[in-house]
C-alpha cells in the first residue's frame, strides 16, 4: 500500500495524518470528518512560487479561495504571503476576516450583481471584469486606480465539460473582438494601471493547453499595448494546474511547467514592450488537493447476488465530485494498511439517491462495520461544495500540523438545521 506523500503514513497498519493517528482522530471527534494537514498546503504553495521565483523575481501566487475556504487555510496562505483569487463577496469577506489586505486580492466573479460591485469597490479589491456590461456598471459606481480584463483566449481544457472556462461555449471572459474596446473605455474613464487574466479550466495535467492559450493571450496583450499604449502591471494565467487522483498517474512537472510558461511570457513581454508586469497563477486545487482527506466510518457492508456494498456515513453531502464529475477519489482503509487487498466492492454514501455512490468497484481489503475509510485528495472542491442536503448536518473539519491537531470547524447539530427557518403565523399553531 503506497501513500501520496510524506504526510501521510502508515505505522503498523494504521493510517497516521502528519503523526496523528486517524483512528485518534475519528475516535475522538466522531466521523464524518475532514482533515487538513497544514505542512502539505506550505509544502505544494512553495513548490510552485519557487519553481517560478527562480525563473523570475516579479512572480504572484493567487489561491484560489473556492477549492477551500476554511479561515484556517486562508490564514496560512495569507502567512505565507500567497495573493488571493475570490468569486464572490463572501469570498473577500473571508479573505479580509483571514488577514489578506485588499491590494492582495483579485476579485474574479461572473454576473456580477451592482450591489456586489459596491461591495467590492468599498473593499478596495482589485477587480478583473468578465463583460462589457460589468464594465460599464463598474465605471458608472467608481473608476478604479487599476483594473484587469479577463480574456477568452479560446482555448479550453479540464478534467470535465463542467470545469472548461474559455472558448466556444464557455459564459467566461471577454471575446478578443470585445477586449480592446474593454480596455478604451477603462483608459477613457480614467483607469491608470492595468492587468489582463484568463483562466482556461481546471484539473489540467498537461502543459500545452496553458501554453497555447498563453500565447493567445499575450498576443492579445501586445494589441492592448500598440493601440492603446497601455502596459501591464500584472499578467494573470489563471489556475486550473491537475493533481493525479489515481494511483500511478503522472502529477504535473511543475518546474516544467514553470520553465515553459516563463520562458514564453518573458520572450513576449520583450518582443511586445509589454512593461516588467507581474507573472500571477491562481491555483486552487494544487495548493491544497492532496493536503486533506475525509474520514468516514463503515455503517453497513451489504452483499447482494450483484455487488458489494460498503455503506459509509459520508455521501455527496460532503463529497460531490464523484456524483458530479464521476470523479475517481482513492480510498483505503485507514485501519487496515497492512491487509491484503481482495474484495471488490462499491463505497455508498447515506443520501437516499442511486447516484450517492463514493467509489465503484474498488479491491479493498475485507471490509467489516466500524471500519475507518479514509477519502484521499479530499482538500479541493470538498467541504468546500458540501451541502446540508437530506437534512444532514455538515461535518467538522480538524487541522494537523506536526503531531498536534486543532478542529477548525465545528461538526453541525440538528439545530442548525433550523437556522433562519421562520414558519409564518398561518402555520404556527
Ligand atoms: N481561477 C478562476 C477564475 C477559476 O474559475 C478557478 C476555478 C480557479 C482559478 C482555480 O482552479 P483550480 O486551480 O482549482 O483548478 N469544482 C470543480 C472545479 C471547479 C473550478 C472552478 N474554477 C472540481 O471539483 O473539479
Amino acid at each position: 500500500m503506497s501513500l501520496p506523500h510524506k504526510f501521510l503514513e502508515n505505522r503498523g497498519g494504521i493510517l497516521y495524518v502528519d503523526g496523528v493517528s486517524a483512528i485518534e482522530l475519528a475516535d475522538k471527534f466522531d466521523t464524518p470528518i475532514y482533515v487538513l494537514i497544514e505542512n502539505r498546503i506550505r509544502e505544494n504553495y512553495r513548490r510552485l512560487r519557487d519553481a517560478l521565483l527562480r525563473r523570475y523575481d516579479r512572480v504572484r501566487v493567487y489561491y484560489s479561495a473556492k477549492a477551500n475556504t476554511n479561515l484556517a487555510v486562508l490564514r496560512i496562505l495569507e502567512s505565507e504571503g500567497a495573493y488571493l483569487d475570490a468569486v464572490s463577496p463572501g469570498e473577500v469577506f473571508l479573505a479580509l476576516k483571514a488577514g489578506f489586505k485588499p491590494e492582495r486580492i483579485l476579485f474574479t466573479g461572473t454576473s456580477v450583481r451592482n450591489d456586489e460591485i459596491r461591495f467590492l469597490v468599498d473593499s478596495g479589491v482589485t477587480i478583473n471584469i468578465d463583460s462589457l456590461s460589468q464594465l460599464r456598471r463598474l465605471l458608472s459606481i467608481h473608476v478604479p486606480e487599476i483594473l484587469s480584463v479577463r480574456v477568452n483566449p479560446e482555448v479550453g481544457a479540464g478534467h470535465h465539460e463542467h470545469v472548461i472556462t474559455a472558448g466556444r461555449n464557455s459564459k467566461f471572459g471577454i471575446w478578443e473582438a470585445d477586449v480592446l474596446e474593454a480596455y478604451r473605455i477603462a483608459l477613457e474613464a480614467g483607469v491608470r494601471r492595468f492587468g489582463i487574466h484568463m483562466h482556461i479550466g481546471s484539473g489540467i495535467l498537461s502543459i500545452e493547453p496553458f501554453l497555447l492559450a498563453a500565447e493567445k493571450l499575450l498576443k492579445i496583450a501586445g494589441q492592448i499595448r500598440s493601440r492603446l499604449g497601455i502596459k501591464f502591471d500584472f499578467i494573470d494565467f489563471g489556475g486550473g494546474l491537475g493533481v493525479p487522483y489515481r494511483p500511478g498517474e503522472k502529477p504535473l512537472d511543475v518546474e516544467a511547467f514553470a520553465d515553459s510558461m516563463l520562458s514564453l511570457f518573458k520572450s513576449m513581454v520583450k518582443e511586445y514592450d509589454l512593461g516588467e508586469p507581474f507573472f500571477c497563477v491562481e491555483p486552487g486545487r494544487y495548493i491544497v488537493c492532496d493536503a486533506s482527506i475525509l474520514l468516514t466510518r463503515v455503517n453497513t457492508v451489504k452483499v447482494t447476488p450483484f455487488k458489494k456494498f460498503i455503506g459509509v456515513d459520508a455521501g455527496f453531502n460532503l463529497l460531490i465530485r464523484p456524483a458530479m464529475y464521476g470523479a475517481y477519489h482513492h480510498i483505503i482503509v485507514a485501519n487496515k494498511l497492512d491487509d491484503v487487498e481482495k474484495e471488490v466492492y462499491d463505497v455508498a454514501g447515506p443520501l437516499c439517491e442511486s447516484g450517492d455512490i463514493l467509489a465503484k468497484d474498488r479491491l479493498l481489503p475485507e471490509v467489516h462495520e466500524g471500519d475507518l475509510l479514509a477519502i484521499l485528495n479530499a482538500g479541493a472542491y470538498g467541504f468546500a461544495m458540501s451541502s446540508q442536503y437530506n437534512s444532514r448536518p455538515r461535518c467538522a473539519e480538524v487541522l494537523v500540523k506536526d503531531g498536534r491537531y486543532a478542529v477548525v470547524r465545528e461538526r453541525e447539530n440538528l439545530e442548525d438545521l433550523l437556522r433562519g427557518q421562520i414558519l409564518p403565523d398561518w402555520l404556527k399553531s
